[in-house]
């Protein structure tokens, strides 16, 4: 059976975990996969997350199946934390996912169902997932430009150049905010402008939101996906409740589509269903009823946007104080741009070999294309970091 298979490669972000696990060198720092690390350098369970643990625990009275759709309450709780005040009804249906990655593997499978072979436009760079994700399901993937390494931002003319160039019907990929893996993000003018052009191409929109609450707010980082849902008769969005309530490991998101009328969300959602029954038949539900219980009760929700808030904080603060400390050691202000990205990651603009270079002469651990996780950076990594980067960068 398996004479035909070649060995797969390394997964550029998931393979970082176990070269920086066994590395026996003190002081290594992993600014690998993205995950929020305190000043300890530990990831912690939010309070708000203990609390409805506990709930949880006293209230639950079974572990039956919650079906493929998952939980509604579930459902509906996170559609208000995403679409707010712009929540379009009955033409929005959802199904609960086995994390963002679940999310966007269901929405890349019914598009497959309806729209077989039709391209998706994504920016360049964009999460490695994304990519095998889309290639999985059968949809070819076209990249259109988004980074500006010269100067650490977008570059947005010629996106939306490549945006009109798109044939109608096409998909677009886009990050809803804190794009991953630059940081590099649109401006609410630039959202308007790719609203624009989504409407008069006919182009049909992909969002990716994995990071609402990391970048400007909860309400600000909702921008595009609520711009949409206004002025758009489609589209279908991926959300992962992973970074923003810390509960990664229990794989908690949401697949939404947003369709012309109810009827056709409808048939849309029970397509969406067939494709997430024989993905993996149902989703997990401990991190779906976490989130449930905390945005059900005012108070806890109040503290868990407090809670988010100082992790916002907490990554805002590292990107000054890096940016900072690249000013002093370098004396120019080459890095920062740093200060201007928003969410967990920045690329650095290191090459692969000088990625290579830091984890192998100095135990810092970055992704191959110069991906860093600032969310996972302890205060005082900050110099050692910066001097480690100046060696290999010289
Ligand atoms: C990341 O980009 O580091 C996270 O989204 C984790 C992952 O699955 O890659």
């Amino acid at each position: 059976m398996f004479e035909t298979l070649a060995a797969a490669p390394p997964d550029p972000i998931l393979s970082l975990i176990g070269l920086f696990r066994d590395d026996p060198r003190p002081g290594k720092i992993d600014l690998g996969i993205g995950v929020y690390r305190d000043a300890a350098g530990h990831t912690p369970i939010l309070r708000t997350v203990r609390e409805a643990e506990r709930r949880l625990y006293e209230s639950e009275t079974t572990k039956t199946y919650v079906g493929p759709a998952g939980d509604p309450a579930f459902c509906a709780a996170v559609a208000g934390l995403v679409f707010g005040e712009a929540h379009p009804g009955d033409r929005l249906r959802a199904v609960q996912t086995p994390g963002g990655a679940g999310a966007l593997r269901v929405l890349a499978g019914l598009i497959a169902r309806s729209r077989p072979g039709v391209t998706v436009w994504v920016p360049d760079p964009t999460w490695v997932n994304h990519i095998s994700i889309l290639a999985d399901a059968g949809l070819p993937v076209r990249p259109h430009p988004y980074f500006d390494p010269a100067t650490g931002g977008v570059r947005v003319d010629a996106m939306l150049d490549a945006l009109r160039g798109a044939a109608p019907g096409d998909v677009v990929l886009l990050h809803g905010c804190c794009h991953n893996p630059t940081g590099a993000s649109l401006t609410a003018a630039d959202w308007d402008a790719v609203c624009d052009v989504i409407t008069s191409r006919n182009l049909f929109p992909f969002v990716d939101l994995a990071y609402q609450g990391f970048g400007d707010g909860l309400e600000e980082d909702a921008y595009a996906v609520r711009l949409f849902a206004r002025r758009l008769p489609e589209m279908v969005v991926a959300v992962s409740c992973s970074k923003n309530f810390g509960i990664y490991r229990e794989r908690t998101g949401a697949a939404f589509v947003l369709a012309t009328d109810a009827a056709r969300a409808a048939v849309a959602h029970s397509q969406l269903v067939v494709v997430a029954r024989i993905t993996y038949s149902m989703p997990p539900d401990h991190g779906g009823a976490i989130v449930r219980i905390i945005l059900a009760d005012p108070s806890l929700t109040a503290d868990w946007k407090a809670e988010l808030a100082a992790m916002r904080g907490y990554v805002v603060g590292h990107r000054e104080a890096l940016a900072e400390a690249f000013r002093r050691r370098t004396n120019t202000d080459r890095f920062d741009f740093l200060t201007t990205h928003r969410g967990m990651f920045s690329l650095l603009g290191t090459t692969p070999e000088q990625a290579a270079r830091l984890r192998a002469e100095h135990a810092v651990y970055i992704v191959a294309d110069g991906r860093i996780n600032l969310a996972g950076l302890r205060d005082d990594q900050i110099e050692p970091f910066v001097a480690a980067v100046a060696a290999v960068c010289g």
